[in-house]
């Protein structure tokens, strides 16, 4: 199937990150949030991105100014109801996305594949609360999602081909990659990226290193771009605890049981960027 619309569900860090890159690849978009000022802020920072992309050559002033107007907004879940393809970006609480989901679904056009940027949620258990689930998959991004070359597509027990077929379609058109994961726990990134930013906050936790020491010898030890303590802040360490319990529950192994740091920063409010606070200080 052909997909030239999509609905992006929630204007967070990922869903700001989905819209803008659908809308640079050509496709039209509709961007809904419950909050008129997220709505507001996505569209402020899709600008800002975009024109950055612009000052380093990335793209030309004429792709940027053609990739806003394909960008709407709405406070209406009903208005993202017909276009080809649905992306739910909201938050990573189950019960938020079955809520998203019930809503959206007797207004859906036939034709439409439902998918969600879920990090870690059964994507079968998804499905099977929609009245589609054999067009419904895992449409996975990574944030910075304008950067991040990679997007897991991950199959419900029921997707079929022809959706899977169409996504990988849509991945390639946006010029990024398709991994191809199993539904289970967190995929094939979250379950091994997880546990890493988990052992790093027990390794705090326990004193064995500070967060600058941790930081900076994965980041000069091991070459990753970021150390995991600024990663964790960078994604979320609401989000992190939340793919952590997920791994936990579903695997039932005491590997993945959340560092009690890591708890006890989320109750604190200690989000990490989003928050001006987590194991940095952003105020
Ligand atoms: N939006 C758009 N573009 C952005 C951006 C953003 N939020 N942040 C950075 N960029 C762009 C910059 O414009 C720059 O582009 P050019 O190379 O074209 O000039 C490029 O990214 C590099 O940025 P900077 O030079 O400013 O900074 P940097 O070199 O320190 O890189 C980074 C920043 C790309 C974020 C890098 O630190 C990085 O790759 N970090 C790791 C990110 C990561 O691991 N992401 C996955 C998280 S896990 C996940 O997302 C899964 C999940 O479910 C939780």
């Amino acid at each position: 199937m052909e997909i030239k619309s999509v609905g992006v569900v929630g204007a967070g860090q990922m869903g700001n990150g989905i819209a803008h890159v659908m809308a640079l690849a050509g496709y039209d978009v509709r961007l809904n949030d419950i909050s008129k000022d997220a709505l507001d802020s996505a569209v402020a920072l899709i600008q800002k991105n975009l024109d950055r992309q612009v000052s380093r050559g990335k793209i030309e002033e004429g792709a940027r100014d053609a990739a806003m107007a394909r960008i709407q907004t709405t406070l209406d879940l009903g208005d993202i109801a017909g276009t080809d393809l649905v992306i739910e970006a909201a938050t990573e609480r189950e019960e938020v996305k079955h809520k998203i989901f019930e809503a959206i679904v007797p207004n859906l056009a036939d034709h439409t594949i439902l998918t969600s940027n879920t990090s870690s949620i059964s994507i079968t258990r998804l499905a099977s609360r929609t009245d589609r689930p054999e067009k419904f998959m895992g449409f996975h991004f990574m944030n910075p999602v304008p950067v991040m070359q990679l997007v897991e597509l991950i199959r419900g027990i029921a997707t079929d081909q022809d959706t899977y077929q169409s996504c990988l379609g849509v991945v390639e058109s946006l010029g990024k990659t398709a991994a191809s994961a199993e539904d289970f726990p967190a995929f094939i990134v979250n379950r091994i990226l997880m546990p890493m930013i988990n052992e790093a906050v027990y390794t705090l936790y326990e004193g064995v290193g500070n967060v600058n020491s941790i930081d900076q010898s994965m980041k000069l030890g091991a070459n990753h771009p970021m150390g995991p303590l600024e990663l964790a802040d960078f994604i979320g360490l609401d989000t992190c605890l939340a793919i952590m319990n997920v791994l936990h529950d579903g695997l039932a192994d005491t590997k993945y049981r959340p560092c009690p740091l890591l708890t006890k920063y989320v109750e604190a409010g200690w989000l990490g960027r989003k928050t001006q606070r987590g194991f940095y200080d952003y105020r």
